[in-house]
This record gives structure tokens, sequence and C-alpha cells, in this order.
């Protein structure tokens, strides 16, 4: 029995977007760097923060210094992510029809474990699995189990999350199993290309509406919807951080991005409308209200000196 509803989704929905006020703090020029670096603030993020508050002054949102990460942290990122990334090519040789996703799950715990990584979902907010595995008209956080036996023709992602030294990495890919019509192929597609097109937006000085932009100007013009409820996600010292990335704002509009900043790029493209709902018996998984099918790919990225680095996909 399904309903409207949100559940728990309370990890990335708009009601959190970025609405805190900015108030930042600087050390004097010659004490350490807020940043942890043990660089002195005049040699470090000074510079840094006189730009964001000139932007700030111009009326723009722009992120606080906790949204920043120093080169250490994005290291530890980069080493999670490297299990991530490698979970999901594990994943990607061995899915196939007939498989029930409980054993995609099994492949992801077992692998990750292997690696010396924790799987992030796992008993996250009350999560009961290692990952998630997404069919269809399920726009995700789909729960595996062993009764959902993949068919030909299905259209699933699988969205991997791994803790490394405490360091959290997050990406997803599209599978199409057995004989995908054209239409579900092209959905798979276009959603993909929403994702690059966003990640060649991703830029310092940039803002977050300009990803999101080209994310929704690009489904649009394909006849596909984007949804609004849940979105992306700063990432890397927790699982969800902020910023709160929507994919339907405008260009030049939302938070300035500043080099250090580590989010992730995963909007959900619906065939059909963007309303969505979430399943009341399991309070996860979350589907499209008319039943047309959705697709989603997801990376994790940082923002550097003059564009961005794809962390994890
Ligand atoms: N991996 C999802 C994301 O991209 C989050 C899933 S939360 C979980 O943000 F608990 F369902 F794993
Ligand atoms: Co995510």
């Amino acid at each position: 029995k399904k309903s409207e509803g949100q559940g728990n989704l309370s990890l990335a929905l708009s009601e959190k977007s970025n609405m805190s006020i900015n108030i930042m703090k600087r050390p004097g020029r010659n004490e350490a760097c807020w940043c942890g670096s043990g660089r002195k603030y005049k040699q470090c993020h000074e510079a840094l923060d006189d730009k964001i508050l000139m932007y700030q002054r111009q009326g723009h949102i722009v992120p606080d210094h906790e949204m920043i990460k120093n080169p250490e942290q994005i290291q530890g990122i980069r080493d999670s992510a490297k299990i991530n990334c490698a979970v999901l090519d594990a994943v990607a040789e061995k899915i196939c029809v007939g498989m029930p996703t409980g054993d995609i799950d099994r492949i992801v715990a077992e692998t990750t474990r292997a690696m010396g990584g924790i799987p992030a979902p796992l008993n996250y907010e009350g999560y009961p699995k290692s990952v998630c595995t997404s069919i269809n008209d399920q726009v995700c956080h789909g729960i595996p189990s062993a009764e959902d036996i993949l068919k030909d023709g299905d259209i699933v992602n699988v969205d991997c999350s791994t803790i490394y030294k405490g360091y959290f990495s997050d990406s997803s890919r599209m599978f199409c199993l057995g004989n995908v019509s054209e239409e579900d192929q092209k959905l798979v597609r276009v959603a993909k290309e929403c994702m690059e097109l966003g990640i060649k937006e991703a830029k310092p000085w940039g803002f977050l509406g300009d990803i999101a932009q080209v994310i929704n100007d690009h489904a649009i013009e394909n006849g596909y919807s984007v949804v609004r409820e849940i979105g992306g996600h700063g990432v890397g010292i927790e699982f969800h951080e902020e910023p709160w990335v929507s994919y339907v704002t405008k260009r030049g509009t939302e938070m300035l991005l500043v080099p250090g900043m580590v989010f992730t790029i995963e909007p959900m493209i619906n065939a059909g409308r963007h309303d969505i709902y979430v399943d009341d018996e399991n309070d996860w998984t979350v589907y499209t209200e008319d039943g047309k099918k959705s697709a989603q790919w997801e990376v994790t990225i940082a923002i550097t000196e003059d564009g961005n680095e794809v962390i994890s996909w």
C-alpha cells in the first residue's frame, strides 16, 4: 500500500534548503586558518574569504566554512570513492536478468568490506540494507530484496555510498537489463546527459542554479520532468551535508560555488510528470505518481580552482 507523504525522507528535502544566514567568523591574519591546514590564515583561505564576502554583499547565498574541504579531506573522500566505484564496477559485472536485488545488496556489502569500507546506507536513519536498487517507476531508495527479481526490459538504478576512514562518497549508475525498449533507453541516456551537462556547469564563482538550469532545460526539451522534492547534497565528512542541491532552480541563483565544496549531482528524471510519493509501508521507496519510469545517475564532485573534479562515478 502506498500513499502520499514524505516518510522519513528528512535527509534531502527542500525544506532543509540552505536557509542559514551566513555570518563568517574570521581568524586573525597570523592565526591558524579555519580549514585545519595548520597554515596561517593570511597564507591560506583569507583571500578566498574576501571574495566570498564580496559575493555575499552583492546579495548572493554563500557557503559556510563547514562546506569547504581542505586538501587532506578531499583526498580522504577520493580514497572512499575509489572503493565506491569498485563496488559499482563489481555490480556492473554481475547484474543480470533473473537476479534478485537482494544479491546486489550482498555484492555491495561483501565488496565494500573486502576493501576495508563500510556501506553508508546500512542503518542510516533506519535504512535496512547496504545499497539502494530502484527499478522502473521507483525514483530512488528502492530496498533490495530476495523477492524483487530483475526482469528482461527493466531499468534499474544502483546507488552506492561508502564510508572509509571516516570519509563518505556517493554515486549511482543505471543498468539496462536485457531488451530495454528504445523509449526507456532514451530516458536512461537523457538522464545521464543531464548529469553530464550539470557537471560541465560546476565551476568556482558560478552558482548551484547554473547546474540546475541546464539539467532542467535538457529534461524538458526531451519531454521529461525533474523531481523537485529530492535533490543532491554536500558529502564527505557526513553522508548528507549542506548544501541541498535542487535541479529545478535558475541560472545565477542559489548558492555560490567555491573551491573545496564537495557535493553530489544526482537529478532524478521522470518520463512523465515530476510528482512522486513515498511507499507508506517501508517509508523509504519513492515512486512516480503517474507510474511512468524514472532514471537517475549520480556523481560526487569537488569544486576546484578552475572547474571541478569528478570524485566518484
Ligand atoms: N544514496 C542516496 C543519495 O544519493 C541516499 C540514500 S539514503 C539511504 O543521497 F539510507 F537510503 F541509503
Ligand atoms: Co546522494
